[in-house]
């Protein structure tokens, strides 16, 4: 135990800390050590008061009630309590939770409804009269965080009810806002390029984008919400789950994903082993599935602990974050100069994928987590395979290597770095080796030009053989210099040779995007070739011409001209165009898709999915992953997966081929 004097130091040092977390979290919603670690600060100052009461000072944290800190946010009473759920891992505990539900109700024919656990933030919707009147967090279950302002601006929650008149008395509903995969790694994406950090997970960057005070993040972001309970309906109209599930849907709400009836043991097993299969087809997170009696009426015989009802149950998937050591941390140059710290992992299966390596962004976050070699953290793979470190985990008594630091030089060609913000760049362009294979590899990418066999090896030695100096390059090598490169025999050469004329004529937003302009990614390429027709006319713009169009940044817009305005580039271009490459004007297709949604299952023969959504999108229509009571229409290929079934079940729309390609004209 240390003395007096040490444990008043230590303790008055963590209140310092914990009260600077405190504030990063609840007010300024940027938090920066996970919760794990801030329970761990939050113990130890416990530990140290309980020895040394004489230490304890009345403003200490340990010394507030409740907890839970004031935030900036307004305080919203929550209609009913809102309750959290038991959760069980494995099929024992749930045997046991259907014998009690079946004993408590006298039956033996129970129905439990199953349904997805979703994997976001917890809110409270009210609305008065069929109108949108307030929203909130979970908070403490009793009083939550107004977030009126926020969700308002989430296009997926009606502001009005479909069937308002018949909604007499006023609703409250419960369910979750979710952040699609899809959109948390652009917004993790922008975060580190502004030199902020990424969020661990969707529902973590759900929670702090929309507990923020100013909602013009929100605002830009497709959240998804879904619901799954109500007070204000009563159980005359709505007897079970089900129901009420319909009747909120028939409202305008949307309700996700699947859901099963379940008499037996056997068949919520069934819901949950399906429901884990599908997990990564989904585009939002879920991390179980959750048992309700579906008798609405009968739960109240079942009533519920101090926290959580005893008619439900949570029965959830294995945790995808698991520990692993950092064996070493690399630096990789990126296609335009960016120097990434690389963590180089002691190997381990994170739920069914093996993790190797996961980046560290950039060197703010490696300070901000204090990640050194021989560091033992926990990886989270969350929101996509892609691989996160979520945190350091603390081994007392393990002696640490020296602090990460980036390099001077760029580990590729020697150049002096540049620093920018928490960002390192190589200022070498093409002259340096990493940026040119990179940007040949890009070049060649899939939804670029797709150049078959131009993989990061054979672009790596391309490089290292002084074979080409610039993407232009490419078009000028012979089969006999090809067949020098490891691993190509002359057959290989040839197809690589003809994989590289192969493509001619390509669509212009294709080509754009294989340039490798900075910020110019799949959508700004695509905007840019439908407002400017041709490549003469991109070429043309000026920044302003290019930020008028809409949907794209001033910053993007900055990029392109700059790249136009570069002599050297115009000249990689010229010569791409003497070799063949025909960027072909993309058609201006009319709006005729706008403001409906579309999913995709099964194949289809004319186009590949990426085909298709491109399609539906530049006729103002939008793709999402799963049915909701929101989609139009589903697209039916050969060999559809469960989502036909979805769709029949929601009773969405389907088109075959013939029909798709008749809606697009
Ligand atoms: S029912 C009173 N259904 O998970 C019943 N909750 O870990 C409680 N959750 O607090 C809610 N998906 O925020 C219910 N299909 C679902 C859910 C769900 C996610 C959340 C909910 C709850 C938490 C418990």
């Amino acid at each position: 135990m240390p003395d007096m004097s040490d444990a008043a130091k230590r303790a008055q040092e963590l209140r310092e800390r914990i009260n600077r977390h405190d504030r990063l979290y609840y007010v300024e919603n940027e938090p920066e050590i996970s919760d794990r670690e801030y329970d761990r600060l939050f113990a130890e100052l416990e530990d140290l008061e309980e020895d040394h009461p004489e230490i304890v000072t009345p403003d200490s944290p340990t010394q507030r009630v409740g907890a839970e800190p004031e935030s900036e946010l307004g305080k919203v009473e929550h209609v009913t309590a809102m309750l959290s759920l038991d959760a069980g891992r494995d099929k024992d505990q749930i045997a046991d939770f259907i014998d009690r539900v079946c004993e408590t109700v006298g039956d033996n024919d129970v129905t439990l409804l199953a349904e997805p656990k979703f994997d976001g933030l917890s809110i409270e919707v009210v609305y008065e009269e069929g109108r949108f009147c307030r929203a909130s967090t979970r908070g403490d279950g009793q009083t939550g965080e107004d977030i009126s302002h926020t969700l308002r601006t989430v296009h997926a929650l009606p502001l009005r009810l479909k069937e308002a008149d018949e909604v007499r008395a006023d609703l409250a509903v419960r369910g979750e806002v979710i952040l699609p995969k899809s959109s948390f790694q652009k917004v993790n994406k922008a975060r580190v390029e502004r030199g902020d950090a990424p969020f661990a997970n969707p529902r973590n960057a759900a929670a702090g984008i929309l507990r923020r005070l100013d909602p013009s993040e929100a605002e830009s972001i497709r959240f998804a919400v879904t619901f799954y309970d109500a007070t204000g309906i009563d159980t005359e109209n709505a007897p079970g789950q089900r129901e009420l599930l319909e009747a909120l849907r028939d409202l305008g709400f949307p309700v996700l994903g699947d859901r099963a009836r379940c008499e037996t043991l056997e068949d919520a097993e069934a819901f949950h082993d399906d429901m884990q299969d599908r997990r990564e087809e989904l585009d939002y997170e879920i991390d179980g599935i959750v048992l309700k009696l579906d008798a609405r009426k009968a739960r109240e015989k079942l009533g519920q602990r101090s926290r959580s009802p005893r008619w439900a149950i949570a029965w959830k998937f294995p945790p995808r974050t698991v520990e692993t050591r950092i064996a070493d941390i690399v630096v990789g140059v990126g296609r335009t100069g960016a120097l990434t710290p690389v963590a180089l992992l002691d190997p381990v299966d994170v739920g069914g994928v093996t993790v190797a390596r996961a980046t560290l962004h950039n060197i703010k976050e490696v300070h901000r987590n204090d990640l050194r070699v021989g560091d033992t953290v926990r990886i989270e793979r969350a929101g996509d395979v892609i691989p996160e470190v979520a945190e350091r985990v603390p081994k007392p008594g393990v002696e640490r290597s020296d602090p990460f630091e980036m390099p001077d030089r760029c580990p590729s060609c020697g150049a002096r770095v540049e620093r920018r913000g928490p960002l390192t760049y190589c200022p070498a362009g093409v002259a340096c080796p990493a940026q040119l294979a990179a940007k040949l590899v890009h070049y060649g990418a899939r939804g670029a030009m797709d150049i078959e066999g131009l993989g990061e090896q054979t672009a790596e030695q391309l490089v290292e053989r002084d074979m080409v100096k610039d993407i232009a390059d490419l078009y000028e090598l012979s089969v006999e210099e090809l067949t020098a490169v490891d691993g190509f025999a002359e057959a290989s050469a040839e197809a690589l040779q003809d994989a590289i004329h192969a493509r001619g004529e390509v669509p212009l937003d294709r080509f754009l995007r294989a340039l490798g302009i900075p910020h110019v990614g799949a959508d700004a390429a695509r905007r840019l070739a439908m407002a400017f027709g041709t490549l003469e006319a991109v070429k043309e713009a000026s920044a302003s011409d290019i930020e008028e169009i809409g949907g794209i940044g001033a910053e993007t817009a900055q990029s392109v001209a700059a790249f136009f305005a570069e002599e050297r580039n115009c000249d990689v271009v010229a010569r791409l165009l003497d070799a063949g490459v025909a960027p072909q004007p993309v058609e201006r297709a009319g709006r005729s898709l706008e403001g409906q949604t579309f999913v995709l299952t099964g194949t289809l023969e004319e186009w590949t999915r990426e085909e298709a959504t491109e399609e539906i999108e530049r006729r103002g229509g939008r793709v999402t992953s799963s049915v909701s009571g929101n989609t139009d229409y589903v697209v039916v290929g050969t060999d559809p997966g469960s989502k036909r079934e979805d769709a029949r079940e929601e009773g969405v729309e389907m088109l075959d081929e013939d029909a798709f390609a008749k809606m697009l004209g």
